[in-house]
């Protein structure tokens, strides 16, 4: 028999006894922690196979807690630290305001660009680009996109915990050991191997479901796929076995330009001619997929039945594409003034002592830094916007502070309002911006915004859905929230 293992706590006389027990010494003690388990009412005990160790910070998922902003408005945070404890003031030490009418603006440019019979399903790998992928999720099936795209399974159980029903697609791949939950889950997974193809359909005969794969085609990649080669030999399998279910078929492109490089123009050719080839062994290959941002806006989005946008559904567009779009940030990042310090010439800032005022000066303290999310190379060149006025960042940027030279600034108190990425007045920051000036890619800016950084969702009541809007049914209101014993928010 299983060990059960516990702490129990007596009162008696006032005094707290603590007493660590295991059921191999007081068998009463296992049938009393099995008691108390079957006496939890359903849907508060995790339902299998939910393992909270496994799929990673579920604290993400607490209710939203309403917060007053700055503007005077309500807004709700998804995530960053514990929402429980969460207050005003770690939400202003610093914050990622994301804008869901942007995203929905943006769906609606893809869709645009793709053709409305076009399936989109949206990439929120890493937490959406750093985004809150759950917030992101909820908004973007508001909006009608059709799927979703992860890069593990984590992600994809972390969606489906928080109420999401779309079809997930994990990217990537998976290792053994994540496959039950996958399929328990009814999570789509890339299929790269014969191997992973047999011991899918196995698991999924023991488990009593249908494995849903989408042959991952490796048409010039090299990272992950199967080769054209192999290809057709794999598709075949996967047709004639029970319990595999071909979900789709799909490619990924090397190029970062999309259709103007030859290369992905090349690899889209080879992908074609895998696609005849598999259509005499089945006219119904699932979903065909190749295209990404990139693809989508240099007329590769329309070449099949469905896109994978990520980076332009946020906003951005790959400079090297050299095509302009419509599109809205979704993310700003803001911080406030937290030290303000007057520094004569000659007097050197930070770390390494790497800077010093060559005048006279002021200095502002702001408390975001690299662990942030704002990249450490940023230093040379980076800008902040104070009072819709760019201020240079001086000095290194250090773990958990930056100095900017605000000393043509006047006026400046502690507790002004600091944007790293985002608009303030007239000037306005991009992420493409802050990523050239480090020297990297926006892709990496975004999802390093870490965890300390507060998540601030505003927006989203308006929708764009793709076609004639279908009349919204009217649904019963929502119970009142009333506090639960715990201190946690519950509905009645
Ligand atoms: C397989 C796959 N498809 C689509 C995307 C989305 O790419 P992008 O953000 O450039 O649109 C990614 C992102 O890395 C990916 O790995």
């Amino acid at each position: 028999m299983k060990t059960t293992k516990g702490r129990v706590n007596a009162f008696i006389h006032g005094i707290t006894l603590k007493f660590s027990v295991s059921s191999e010494s007081h068998p009463m003690f296992a049938l009393l922690v099995r008691t108390h388990m079957r006496k939890q009412p359903m849907g508060t005990r995790p339902r299998k196979p939910w393992n909270k160790d496994r799929i990673g910070d579920f604290r993400r998922n607490l209710p939203s807690k309403p917060c007053t902003n700055k503007a005077g408005g309500t807004n709700h945070f998804l995530s960053g630290y514990d929402a429980r404890y969460l207050d005003d003031m770690d939400a202003k030490r610093v914050w990622a305001e994301i804008n869901l009418d942007a995203l929905g603006h943006n769906l609606a440019c893809i869709r645009q660009a793709a053709g409305d019979s076009v399936r989109i399903m949206l990439v929120v790998k890493a937490d959406a680009y750093g985004h809150g992928s759950v917030g992101i999720a909820h908004h973007a099936v508001r909006s009608g996109i059709g799927a979703l795209g992860v890069g593990t399974s984590a992600e994809a159980l972390e969606l489906r915990h928080a109420g999401i029903r779309v079809p997930i697609l994990v990217l990537g791949t998976v290792v053994d050991e994540e496959l039950r939950d996958c399929l328990g889950y009814d999570i789509h997974l890339g299929l790269h191997t014969g191997d992973r193809a047999r011991t899918l359909a196995k698991l999924a005969k023991r488990m009593g479901c249908i494995a849903k794969v989408h042959l991952n085609v490796d048409t010039g990649m090299g990272r992950l796929g199967v080769p054209p080669t192999r290809a057709l030999a794999l598709l075949e399998e996967v047709y004639s076995t029970p319990h595999l279910q071909l979900a789709g078929v799909m490619t990924h492109l090397a190029a970062t330009d999309g259709a103007q490089d030859p290369f992905a123009q090349l690899q889209s050719a080879v992908f074609d001619r895998f696609l005849t080839a598999a259509r005499s062994v089945t006219q119904d290959l699932g979903w065909i997929h190749l295209a990404n941002s990139a693809g989508i806006f240099t007329g590769l989005g329309n070449s099949y039945d469905t896109v994978r946008p990520g980076l332009a559904a946020y906003g951005v567009l790959p400079d090297s594409i050299g095509v302009e779009a419509p599109l809205l940030p979704v993310m700003g990042l803001r911080s406030q003034i937290v030290f303000l310090k007057d520094l004569a010439a000659g007097t050197p800032v930070g770390y390494a002592s790497a800077w010093r005022a060559s005048s006279s000066t002021r200095i502002a303290t702001i408390p975001v830094g690299y662990a942030d999310g704002l990249p450490w190379r940023s230093a040379d060149g980076g800008e902040v916007l104070i009072r819709g006025q760019r201020a240079p960042i001086v000095g290194r940027i250090s773990m958990d502070y930056t100095t900017i030279d605000v000393g043509h600034v006047r006026d400046l108190q502690v507790g002004d309002q600091v944007t790293l990425i985002g608009r303030d007045g007239d000037e306005s920051i991009t992420l493409s911006e802050l990523a050239n000036k480090a020297g990297t890619i926006p892709y990496e800016i975004s999802c390093s915004i870490g965890r300390r950084v507060s998540q601030l969702f505003v927006g989203g009541e308006q929708i764009h859905v793709p076609g004639q809007a279908a009349p919204m049914p009217t649904l019963p209101p929502h119970p009142p929230l009333v506090p639960a014993s715990t201190g946690t928010l519950r509905s009645p």
